[in-house]
């Protein structure tokens, strides 16, 4: 833990750092944008959703344009829950895609990650693509995302460009984004930020704790969970497990000492026993892990207790899962996702 205690969590030291930083960041795109339209693309993340609160509070309802494209590698229920705090704001424009026969056509049969990377951010790209034509916009519009200084870092962007590319961050490369980049029109507001600066910045903008507070939770969502080929049953598996050991979590107070927990379910099955007879399931692995940025990470040293309720809590609600295993690798060597 002290090597992560070392590192930088933030840039703010108190509450007033965080207003400060506001009003500047208000006034700063305000100068920027002046009337042109802007297009802010939502994952449903906590990053995405503090810059949709961001910029409804700077940019006039009818200049601003949600848009949520909802790839169906999303938690449980989560679609629904991002909507309903989004259109607590005061944005006028909110439109929510549905693009899961899209991304899970696109990804059959395709087992390599980085090639999964690839493939969900060219098809961010086509569906948004498709989906802003809709929306008529002129050229010149902005375009802003909810990207974080430490996505920049590992995607080898911005200040921390000289580490080069860890994993290819769907937000950060694709070719949209390039060309507006390169055209000087990427709103990118929250790109001096880490997280625990974000979630600050969220509190002060009146959005609720259970945006805030959320895990963080990577763009290209289940899939890079779901190791190996992407099927809706297997998204459908994990998305239940995941819910328990959230829910769980939550229930045990150990939400909040965490810094980001999930399931991933592994490509592998084993042979096990039901009522008295073979069962041959999938293995499921849990990850819970305390970070300061995402850019290193240490295991939480769960209660074995803990553990052991809830692989037999998923085991009996989710059949399929026949097995259960925890991820114990700090970060390095291991990345925090599995893929
Ligand atoms: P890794 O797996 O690289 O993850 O140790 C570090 C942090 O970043 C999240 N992550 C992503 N976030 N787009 C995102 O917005 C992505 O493509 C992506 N990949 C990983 C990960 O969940 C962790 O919090």
């Amino acid at each position: 833990m002290d090597q992560i205690k070392a590192k930088k969590s933030g840039i703010f030291d108190d509450a007033s750092e965080t207003k400060k930083f506001l009003e500047e960041q208000k006034a700063a795109i305000k100068a920027r944008v002046k009337d042109s339209p802007v297009l802010l693309l939502i994952s449903g993340g906590v990053d995405s959703s503090v810059c949709a609160a961001l910029l409804s509070e700077c940019l006039n309802a009818k200049q601003l344009q949600l848009l949520y494209i909802d790839t169906g590698l999303m938690r449980l229920n989560e679609s629904q829950k991002v909507i309903k705090a989004l259109s607590l704001l005061k944005a006028q424009n909110l439109y929510h895609i549905d693009a899961e026969e899209d991304f899970l056509a696109a990804l059959k049969g395709i087992t390599d990650p980085e090639a999964k990377r690839q493939i969900i951010g060219d098809m961010f790209v086509k569906v948004q693509e498709r989906e802003v034509q809709k929306l008529g916009l002129p050229e010149d519009y902005f375009l802003a995302q909810g990207t974080i200084y430490p996505d920049l870092a590992e995607s080898g962007k911005g200040k921390g460009a000289e580490q080069g590319l860890v994993k290819s961050h769907h937000n950060v490369r694709s070719p949209l984004i390039e060309q507006k980049r390169a055209a000087g029109l990427v709103l990118e507001p929250l790109g001096s930020l880490y997280k625990n600066d974000v979630r600050q910045l969220g509190q002060i903008l009146g959005l609720p704790e259970e945006i805030t507070r959320r895990h963080p939770f990577p763009g290209p969502g289940l899939a890079v969970r779901v190791l190996g080929e992407v099927t809706k049953e297997k998204c459908d598996i994990l998305r239940q497990a995941d819910a328990i050991f959230t829910d769980e979590l939550v229930k045990r107070g150990l939400y909040d000492k965490i810094w980001q927990a999930f399931a991933v379910l592994l490509p592998l099955r084993s042979v096990g026993v039901s009522d008295g007879t073979r069962s041959y399931g999938w293995t499921l692995a849990l990850r819970a892990i305390n970070s300061v940025d995402g850019m290193s990470a240490e295991v939480f040293n769960f209660a074995i207790k803990d553990l052991r309720e809830i692989a037999a809590l998923i085991s009996s609600r989710v059949p399929e899962i026949g097995r259960l295993v925890y991820d114990i690798t700090d970060k390095p060597p291991a990345t925090i996702e599995w893929e």
